[in-house]
């Protein structure tokens, strides 16, 4: 039974891509994209500033979509974007390493993806300028998906299915490198997230913003000399991460990792990585460029009792409490309720976002 269903399975899919084949030429190319509409803005929040020379489009944003799904872009075709940025994290890896399709195991926490239009770099050490330059890097990686553009353009270009959708985007008929990378970055600018509890509070809408943390809000805002445990300083903006590259004292020596300053090649970077947004963070565990502490707990721990504040290039802003921050077990507590408030439910469950060949 089982092999004849097989078998009849086997014509069907066989007639679907002849039949496919025969359309390919047909009225599905058609070049007349749709211009994307932002979510509205609210007050207090940043300005959408898309790239001018890369206008997002339905069509443009639907492409770049079925790419982050697709395992088309790795070498041997099995791993995705996806596998790595997951939607239910926040598009943050939960595995510490991830494994790359070669059995190599990476170094560094695969970060959350959203909000990126306002990022001036990429990379936990800000090595890509643009996002479009930085999706060009996973492909090529050779513990990531280890092919290379070359390579990952012929299998496009071959494919029936991606022609039509790259022309449906971009009026073209040869897929390259350049429209590749701007059909990925329009589906990775539409990652939007400003609607948390906290987001709701902020603006004065109703909201389940708890009592704890409101008290944990307070000590978020307020200097380490007054009590409070200074986040504020490099998380307290809008993305709540400045996105700057900072040594925050997680090490004394950065042999392993130098961060920053193998982008810059200079000794005064060591150890300096980029402030991540704070937003969704409850869900994108574990935590830091090299997902060392796996809770929120262990994380205000560090800040708390384990900065080593004589590490060579620590931020000003974190030697000012060599000592730690002194939080009682309530504040920590009430620090972690505030943290939790960042997490926006609709953004992680957005259909828009999810894998397109479900
Ligand atoms: C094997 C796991 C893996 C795969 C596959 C992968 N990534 Fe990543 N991603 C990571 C890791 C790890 C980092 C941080 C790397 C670093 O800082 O050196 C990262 C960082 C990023 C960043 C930077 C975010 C920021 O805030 O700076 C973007 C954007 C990104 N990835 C997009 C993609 C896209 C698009 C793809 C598919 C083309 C992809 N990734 C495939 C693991 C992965
Ligand atoms: C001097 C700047 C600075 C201050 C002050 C600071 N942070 Fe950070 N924070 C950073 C940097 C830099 C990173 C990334 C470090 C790394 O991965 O090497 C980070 C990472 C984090 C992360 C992990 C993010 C992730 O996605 O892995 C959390 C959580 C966090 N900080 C919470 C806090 C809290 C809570 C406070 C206040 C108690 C605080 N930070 C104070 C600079 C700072």
């Amino acid at each position: 039974m089982v092999g004849k269903s097989n078998t009849i399975g086997f014509i069907v899919l066989l007639f679907i891509s002849i039949y496919g084949c025969q359309r390919d030429n047909s009225a599905d190319y058609v070049f007349a994209p749709t211009p994307y509409q932002f979510p509205e803005r609210k007050n207090g929040y940043p300005i959408y500033e898309p790239n001018t020379d890369n206008p997002l489009t339905e069509e443009g944003i639907a492409l770049g979509r079925y790419l982050f799904y697709d395992p088309i872009l790795s070498g041997d075709s099995t791993q995705r974007c996806a596998d790595c940025h997951k939607q239910e994290n926040a598009f943050a890896d939960p595995k510490r390493f991830s494994i790359g399709i070669s059995g190599a195991q990476g170094r560094r926490n695969g970060m959350a993806l959203f909000n990126l239009m306002w990022h001036p770099e990429f990379f936990w050490d800000g090595r890509a300028s643009t996002l479009r330059e930085q999706v060009v890097v996973p492909i090529e990686d050779p513990k990531e998906m280890n092919s290379s553009m070359s390579e990952v353009l012929k299998k496009l270009n071959r494919s029936t299915f991606y022609r039509r959708l790259f022309y449906n985007a971009f009026g073209k008929h040869i897929i390259t490198q350049d429209l590749y990378a701007k059909a990925m970055e329009q589906f990775l600018f539409t990652l939007i997230s400003f609607n948390s509890e906290y987001d709701k509070f902020f603006r004065g809408e109703p909201t389940s913003f708890s009592e704890a943390a409101f008290r944990g809000l307070t000590l978020f805002n307020k200097e380490p000399q007054l009590g409070g445990a200074d986040c504020f300083h490099c998380h307290g903006n809008i993305h709540l991460g400045s996105f700057k590259m900072v040594n925050n004292g997680l090490d004394e020596t950065h042999n392993s990792d130098l961060g920053y300053a193998e982008t810059t090649g200079k000794d005064y970077d060591q150890g300096k990585f980029k402030v991540v947004s704070l937003r969704n963070i409850a869900l994108t565990a574990p935590y830091m460029h090299d997902g060392r502490f796996a809770t929120l707990e262990e994380v205000i721990d560090f800040y708390a009792q384990g900065v080593h504040a004589n590490s060579p290039n620590i931020d000003p802003q974190m030697d000012q409490i060599p000592k730690g921050l002194n939080l009682t077990t309530q504040q920590k507590s009430d620090l972690i309720e505030f943290l939790k408030s960042f997490t926006d439910s609709e953004f992680v469950n957005n259909p828009n976002f999810s894998n397109p060949f479900d």
